[in-house]
């Protein structure tokens, strides 16, 4: 039954890491998938989740199941952590929340769920997405289609085409919006803006679907859930999912959440019996660990505030870095402004390096980059980027 299957490409993303994890060059650079690397490059155990999880291991508890929907713990942390604690939505139980295998389980579910509910709907992503947004709801049966997003010209957002995009889309359309720190061109809304897209989406009858894997890295945990907030509050249905790869360094446990917004208590209950059907019959309950940790992090006060301590220091190094290349950028004398990556936000920048270019910076140098030009900016540290600017200006040149 095998004979005839092909060889499918590699990840854009993750094969990039399976391509430098072979490479057996010691100046060897990852700028290609989105993690957090710190100063030394190495992927950081945060001091909360640490300290959450002593006391879970001395307290040695069994491993029942799960419910479907996941812990309710963690489920009621995600909600205060994305809309608000005092929020109607949450006061009024309109919103409910499935712990999912981080990010991509969050979407994958909603997309699921999604098809059942409005099979005919049409899913726009940003132009571009992550690289993944397109094969997972492909993957769920959806038509994908993209909206305007971003500007070469200014690498920032293209404001008025993206709304002269969502102002043409049927009612009904599904869109996929980043919440903060898009992925991959680092180019977010500011908060006007955002208004005017909530305005559009209630009037266009539009569903908006929020993912939020960087909350926490753009400004903060309030100001970057500006997005949720404002559709919660304008009363529309929605979907959110959330990740905590990121935010607390928990990559391989796969922690993440799917968030639904519905008009009433009633309906939201509904809406929770479908979407248990669609996570029993994919992988029936999530696993313990992971969101046992996060919700244990998230209801002390002190370890809320040693991580929020903690993902403040990610943010900054990674602003640090953001300001050091585009120094070390100038002062290398490359012909093009790089000013624009001290102004995006979150892990990522949309250089504009090309094709060729990054080929060259791996065949080159070691350093591996998206294909379409997307650095993770995390992954610098004080002792790489100066090895980074110089490869950068040196494939610029030539
Ligand atoms: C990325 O965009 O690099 C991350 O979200 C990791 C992934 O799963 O692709």
């Amino acid at each position: 039954i095998f004979a005839a299957v092909e060889m499918a490409p590699r990840d854009p993303i993750l094969g990039l890491t399976e391509a430098f994890n072979a490479d057996t060059r010691a100046t060897k650079v990852n700028l290609g998938v989105g993690v957090y690397y710190d100063e030394n490059g190495k992927l950081p155990l945060l001091g909360a989740v640490k300290a959450a999880e002593k006391v879970r291991l001395e307290a040695a508890p069994a491993r029942g199941y799960q419910p479907i929907e996941g812990l309710a713990a963690y489920n009621q942390a995600v909600q205060n952590l994305v809309f608000g604690a005092n929020s109607a939505v949450v006061r009024e139980n309109r919103v409910i929340t499935f712990e999912a295998l981080g990010g991509t389980g969050a979407l994958k579910v909603g997309a699921d769920y999604l098809k059942r509910l409005l099979p005919y709907a049409k899913l726009i992503i940003s132009d571009p997405s992550w690289e993944n947004h397109r094969a997972l709801f492909e993957g769920a049966g959806f038509t994908v289609d993209t909206y305007t997003y971003f500007d070469p010209a200014t690498r920032g957002v293209n404001f008025a085409g993206m709304k002269a995009s969502l102002n043409a889309l049927p009612a009904g359309s599904i869109v996929l919006l980043h919440a903060c720190c898009h992925n991959p061109t680092g180019a977010d809304l500011t908060a006007a803006q955002w208004k005017e897209v909530v305005e559009i989406v209630k009037a266009r009858d539009l569903v908006p679907f929020v993912d939020m894997a960087y909350q926490g890295f753009a400004e903060g945990i309030e100001p970057d859930g500006i997005a949720p907030r404002l559709f919660a509050d304008a009363g529309l249905d929605m979907f959110v999912s959330s990740s905590f790869s990121k935010s607390f360094s928990l990559y391989g446990e796969r922690v993440g959440a799917l968030s639904i917004v519905a008009a009433s208590k009633d309906e939201a209950a509904r809406v929770l019996s479908q979407v248990k059907r669609v996570i029993r019959t994919n992988y029936s309950n999530p696993p313990t660990h992971g969101g046992a940790i996060v919700a244990a992090v998230l209801s002390s006060p002190e370890l809320r505030q040693q991580w929020e301590g903690e993902l403040a220091g990610m943010r900054d190094r990674i602003r640090a870095m953001r300001t050091g290349l585009v120094d070390k950028l100038k002062a290398r004398k490359v012909a093009q402004d790089f000013s624009f990556i001290a102004r995006q936000r979150g892990m990522f920048s949309y250089t504009g390096l090309t094709v060729d270019q990054v080929e060259r910076l791996m065949s080159e140098f070691g350093i591996y980059a998206v294909s379409t030009g997307r650095v993770c900016m995390a992954a610098l540290n004080s002792r790489n980027i100066d090895y980074v600017a110089d490869a950068i200006a040196a494939v610029l040149k030539a």
